[in-house]
């Protein structure tokens, strides 16, 4: 199990959101964030607004997914949420040593 740490623009939420229901995706932590990248200190755009502070809102987006579908699901959140500009986001990928429904404690992939 890899973990998916996908940090996005606001805007491109309703997008990746679409694209991982259309992958049968249905766990995720979705939270508001603020962060920057390489330009820090500089101006980005958001919402046809310039901003010169460091620290932007972004939205991180966590789902935990069997290793077989990491790749496919990177590239569907890539192409969700790709503009070209910068500040597009980032992606980051954890390995899950386990999962746990806390309900029934089924535990591995079967609990995701
Ligand atoms: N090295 C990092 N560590 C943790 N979070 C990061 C890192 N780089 C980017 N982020 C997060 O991702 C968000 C988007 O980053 P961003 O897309 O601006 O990256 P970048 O490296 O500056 O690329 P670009 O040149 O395309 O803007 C940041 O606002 C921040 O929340
Ligand atoms: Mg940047």
């Amino acid at each position: 199990m890899i973990k998916i740490e996908a940090i996005i623009q606001p805007a491109k939420f309703d997008a990746v959101k679409a694209a991982l229901d259309n992958l049968g995706i249905t766990g995720m932590t979705i939270t508001d964030v603020r962060g920057c990248g390489r330009q820090k200190g500089h101006t980005e755009m958001y919402r046809g607004h310039e901003y010169t502070v460091d620290l932007l809102p972004k939205t991180k987006v966590e789902i935990v997914v069997p290793d077989d579908i990491v790749d496919h699901t990177v590239s569907a959140i890539i192409k969700a949420a790709a503009t070209g500009m910068i500040g597009d986001g980032k992606i980051f990928l954890y390995k899950v040593a386990d999962c746990i429904r806390i309900r029934n404690e089924q535990c591995g992939v079967a609990a995701l």
